[in-house]
C-alpha cells in the first residue's frame, strides 16, 4: 500500500554510517557484541526451539545469528540494504538455514502470517523520533502474540533534564580515542544532535501506550542505555 507523503523516510534516518559500504564491515570489529546476556535473558523468559523471534534493526546480525540454534525462525529486520547484504552473507557463510533477512522497517516491515512470541531490537529505536517511536512500538504489538515478549535495548536517558549536561559529559569522557576501540566522542556527539534517544520518562508510557506491560526496567550505571522486558498484554 502506498505510504502517504507525510510518512517518515526511514532509510534517510538510518545513520548515514549503517548505509555505508566502506563502514558495515568495520561494524562488528567495532561494537564487539558479545549476545550472550541477552540470549540468557531470553531464554529465561522461554524462548524455545518452537518459537519465531523478529530482530529489528538486526545490523550484521551478530544476534539474530546467536539466537537462531535457540528457535524455529528467526526474522532479521533492517533498512539499511548494506547491512542486509553483509548479515546474508554471514547467515550463508553460517549455514544456518532458520533465518530470514527482510529490508524492512519498524515503520515499513510487513509481517505476514502468525503473530510471533518474541521481538528484539537493541540500539535501533532511536533512528526514531518520538511520535514515530510510540507507532512503531505499537506495530510491534499487533505482530506479537499475547503474552509475547518485546526484549528491548537501546540509548536511553534515565535523567531528569537538568542532570543531562553533567551525566552527558561522563559519558562522552569515558569514550575511547579510536574509532576501531569503539564509539568516540566524536560519534556520541553525533548521536546526541543527530539520533532520537528519549528520556526513559518518555518512552515507558510509550511502551505501555502500545499494549505492553512492562515486567522489568535495567537502566545501566551510565544512565545512558536501558533494558526493558515487555510483554503484551
Ligand atoms: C547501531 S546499529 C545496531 C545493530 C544491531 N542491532 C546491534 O546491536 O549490533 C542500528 C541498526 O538499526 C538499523 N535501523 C536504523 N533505522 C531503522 C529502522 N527505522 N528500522 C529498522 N532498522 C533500522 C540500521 O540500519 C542499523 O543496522
Amino acid at each position: 500500500m502506498a505510504r502517504p507523503s507525510w510518512f517518515l523516510d526511514e532509510l534517510a534516518h538510518a545513520g548515514s554510517e549503517h548505509l555505508d559500504p566502506g563502514y558495515v564491515p568495520v561494524y562488528d570489529r567495532k561494537a564487539e557484541t558479545d549476545p550472550a546476556d541477552d540470549l540468557d535473558v531470553l531464554r529465561d523468559l522461554g524462548l524455545n526451539e518452537t518459537h519465531t523471534l523478529v530482530d529489528f534493526g538486526a545490523g550484521t546480525g551478530t544476534f539474530a545469528l546467536a539466537a537462531a540454534p535457540l528457535c524455529r525462525r528467526v526474522i532479521a529486520v533492517d533498512i539499511s540494504p548494506v547491512m542486509l547484504m553483509y548479515l546474508r552473507e554471514k547467515v550463508t557463510q553460517s549455514g544456518i538455514e532458520n533465518i530470514e533477512c527482510v529490508q524492512g522497517g519498524f515503520l515499513s516491515y510487513d509481517h505476514q502470517g502468525a503473530p510471533v512470541d518474541f521481538v528484539y531490537s537493541r540500539h535501533a529505536l532511536h533512528h526514531l523520533p518520538d511520535f514515530w517511536k510510540a507507532v512503531a512500538l505499537a506495530r510491534i504489538a499487533t505482530m506479537l502474540k499475547t503474552g509475547g515478549i518485546l526484549y528491548l535495548r537501546d540509548l536511553v536517558y534515565s535523567f531528569e533534564p537538568g542532570e543531562a549536561a553533567r551525566i552527558i559529559e561522563t559519558w562522552l569522557a569515558n569514550a575511547p580515542e579510536h574509532s576501531e576501540q569503539g564509539w568516540t566522542r566524536a560519534e556520541l556527539e553525533t548521536h546526541l544532535r543527530e539520533e532520537y534517544s528519549t528520556f526513559s520518562w518518555l518512552l515507558e508510557p510509550m511502551i505501555e501506550q502500545a499494549g505492553f506491560s512492562i515486567q522489568r526496567i535495567n537502566h545501566g550505571v551510565s544512565r545512558v542505555h536501558s533494558a526493558y522486558t515487555c510483554i503484551k498484554a
